[in-house]
């Protein structure tokens, strides 16, 4: 089946330099070989784009009423624009800790819930007894929200379980979605992401190593390792054991870093080799320009620290400035309970001085280069083109920048994935 789209309003195909590498600085802002004018056509034929045009010239070869194998969708002079790319979410888990906020406004910190009973070993109580059943059906409803939303791409860890059981039903049901859903997922293993009750801390690093570790890898739903390095979590030393152990067994990794507290965790990441260092909100300016030097992807959460009441201590403009790549996702778990990406680049423009142009190549393009592994170039997602996956989102509006300009509500119209409508 083949979908036309005429009529468009401008198209911001990003789709210029290597789609290999992020872009930085003040290319993130360069329309001019980014966004292509209106009156734009769009043939996708299967679930790659196979046409971009005049509208005019596309509706004359192909016509303007649907037949038995083409579609037309007339977008009236909406703008076009890539699907979103969450780099960053906790999609599966189980239970409700809503009751958190209120804890906060009483005095207690992140640290101090989670010490009480709160926090992530809350909902791992509750994961854990969720059924592969229950699990998937939160799942493909947060999948539904987040096509919604406009997200196409998502990276979804475990982290939920710190059993070696759980941790592996976690990536079963990441791993049923990816097939019985449109959505692309990629997959990463957070089985370090606290220590489970009643476990020490050396003892269970080891048996993330020498248990969880290798099951993983020998399940193969896994791309990644990801670990929550940050004081009174995971510690630096701890850290590298866990990074090198999976690099070993081939899981590149993803870290939690400077979420609370610089505690030179973007350093280690960097180090270490790690694709990106996630949360990074406290990391040293030293930290980031070696990141950067070095390829490691910044990946800002802001909609973690806007939850949690704290400043969103997000230097976007400084990454622009010194040229440091850097990308935005939503960190959607239990404590941030938003799968919006329009959400997050309201965050990044009303707020943190990006501009929309600047703040779509950090949902998109940007997120999808941590994300290639052996994906082939012409599936590289995050960019309109010739050739190119048909992932791309009809806004509701005739300019590019209303993405990011409809908090608590949704500017997105239609969200195409692999050239299907899915919202
Ligand atoms: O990225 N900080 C560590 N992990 C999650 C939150 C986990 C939770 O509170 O359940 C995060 O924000
Ligand atoms: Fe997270």
């Amino acid at each position: 089946m083949r979908l036309l789209l005429l009529n468009s309003g401008p198209v911001a195909t990003l789709a210029c330099g290597d789609l290999n590498s992020p872009l930085t600085g003040a290319d993130m802002s360069d329309t001019e070989s980014m966004v292509q004018d209106g009156d734009n056509g769009i043939l996708i034929d299967s679930d790659i784009i196979a046409k971009i045009s005049q509208s005019e010239e596309l509706a004359d070869e192909f016509g303007t009423e649907d037949n038995s194998t083409l579609r037309i969708i007339d977008c009236e002079g909406k703008a076009i624009i890539p699907g979103f790319v969450d780099s960053h979410t906790h999609l599966l888990w189980e239970g409700d800790r809503s009751n958190e906020m209120q804890l906060r406004h009483k005095g207690l910190t992140y640290s101090d819930i989670a010490k009480s009973g709160g926090g992530i070993q809350k909902t791992v109580d509750f994961t854990r007894s969720a059924s592969i059943e229950s699990l998937t059906k939160l799942g493909q409803r947060r999948i539904s929200r987040a096509f919604e939303f406009g997200t196409t791409t998502m990276e979804c860890k475990s982290g939920y379980g710190l059993t070696v059981n759980s941790e592996l039903k976690l990536l079963e049901v990441n791993q049923f979605l990816s097939e019985q859903t449109p959505m692309g997922i990629h997959s990463t293993w957070l089985g370090a992401h606290d220590v489970p009750k009643g476990t020490n801390m050396d003892d269970y690093v080891d048996e993330l190593i020498h248990v969880q570790l290798p099951a993983v890898v020998e399940q193969g739903y896994a791309k990644y390792a990801d670990v929550f390095c940050e004081p009174g979590w995971f510690s630096l030393e701890h850290t590298e054991l866990i990074v090198k152990a999976a690099k070993k067994l081939g899981l590149a990794s993803r870290l939690h870093v400077d979420e609370f507290v610089d505690g030179g965790g973007l350093q280690l990441a960097t180090e270490l080799g790690a694709i990106s260092g996630d949360h990074v909100g406290h990391s040293s300016e030293t930290a980031r320009q070696s990141a950067s030097d070095s390829g490691v992807m910044q990946t800002f959460l802001p909609g973690t620290p806007y939850i949690l009441g704290h400043n969103l201590e997000t230097p976007l403009r400084q990454c622009i400035e010194n040229n440091w790549p850097f990308s935005l996702a939503t960190d959607f778990n239990p404590n941030c309970r938003s799968l919006s990406m329009p959400f997050v680049g309201s965050l990044a423009t009303h707020r943190l001085g990006l501009s929309p142009i600047e703040a779509l190549v950090a949902v998109t393009r940007n997120p999808a280069t941590t994300l290639l592994n052996s994906t082939p170039v012409q599936q590289v997602t995050g960019s309109i083109r010739e050739g190119g996956p048909a992932d791309l989102l009809i806004l509701d509006s005739q300019y590019i920048d209303a993405w990011c300009q409809m908090p608590g509500d949704n500017p997105i119209y239609r969200t195409i994935k692999s050239g299907d409508i899915v919202n």
